[in-house]
């Protein structure tokens, strides 16, 4: 079972069943009338349930089994769920193609952004056929890379995806600028930029003078966590027209760990999301 807890692990799977919920809403009446195809896509979609942080606490139920619980209106046609642990693919199964076994359901136990590739593939090859799309990209980490996200731009679907600013990217972001080539690497394909790029947004040269001359010290911007989400909401419109003001994950010590945005081309989804978000964010954003 997949362990990480926390209010705002519930928070954000209410804020996509919300949106899942109005976007079939909407679709419904296209997808009815002019044979859409309603797909959805879990690139992360884990084992089914989370436990939280308290062993007396009883897990929460994980997205997969929220999403294809939704029948009214409308449910999706496809469902495609990745998982790249095993254990958690299995038990996964258990909970999803057992428990609806009337629902068209795909379960793929590899990488996320291999299944985002031959999903992209599978779209293309599709003609003649209209596919609308709905994708969530809940990982731990920085395991997104960012070609994976170019690949699906090019299809009709909003995406709602987890940034981990400050679980991720700050953390590589080293004080002193000293981060190893495979940190800079990760920072590369998790951004779609190269280090000569990301650097200088996060850090300031200074030159200061000591007792045996001139010297150049490199110092990290303070607000970086900030700084991530501005670049990552920035880097998703060079992609998206539009992208949701984000609900931000803070741990128990009010530290930002994630923030959670939704694109798409779509000006009214985004609106609709950004309605969602800043309830969760207690009007805040
Ligand atoms: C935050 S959990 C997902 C929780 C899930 N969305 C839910 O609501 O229950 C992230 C999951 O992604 C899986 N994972 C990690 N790296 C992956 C990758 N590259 N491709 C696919 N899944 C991956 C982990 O094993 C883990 O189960």
């Amino acid at each position: 079972m997949n362990q990480f807890g926390g209010n705002w692990s519930e928070n954000k799977i209410e804020i996509l069943v919300e949106y899942a919920s109005a976007y079939l809403t909407i679709m419904k009446k296209y997808a009815d009338k002019y044979n859409w195809q309603l797909l959805y896509f879990d690139g992360f979609a884990g084992s089914g349930h989370i436990k939280g942080d308290n062993e007396k606490e009883s897990p929460i139920v994980g997205a997969a089994t929220r999403i294809l619980a939704i029948d009214e209106p409308r449910s999706f046609d496809i469902y495609y769920f990745v998982e790249k642990e095993k254990e958690f693919a299995d038990m996964l199964h258990k909970a999803t193609v057992e428990n609806f076994p009337n629902k068209k359901i795909f379960i793929a136990n590899t990488d996320c952004n291999e299944k985002i590739e031959s999903l992209s593939k599978f779209l293309m090859t599709k003609k003649g056929k209209v596919f609308k799309s709905l994708a969530y990209i809940d990982p731990y980490g920085m395991q997104l890379n960012w070609k994976s996200l170019e690949t699906l731009e090019k299809h009709s679907v909003d995406v709602w995806i987890l940034v981990p600013t400050g679980m991720g990217v700050n953390r590589l972001l080293k004080k002193d600028g000293n981060i190893s080539d495979a940190w800079l690497s990760r920072l590369e394909n998790f951004l779609g930029m190269t280090k000569e790029n990301i650097l200088p947004y996060f850090y300031q040269e200074k030159i200061v003078y000591t007792l045996f001359g001139e010297e150049t010290k490199i110092s990290k911007e303070n607000n970086a966590i900030e700084k991530s989400a501005q670049l990552y909401e920035d880097r998703l419109k060079s992609l998206f027209k539009f992208v949701s003001k984000p609900y931000i994950l803070k741990n128990k010590m009010n530290s930002v760990m994630f923030h959670f945005f939704m694109a798409s081309n779509n000006r009214q989804a985004v609106k609709i999301a950004n309605d969602i978000t800043k309830k969760y964010n207690n009007g805040t954003i």
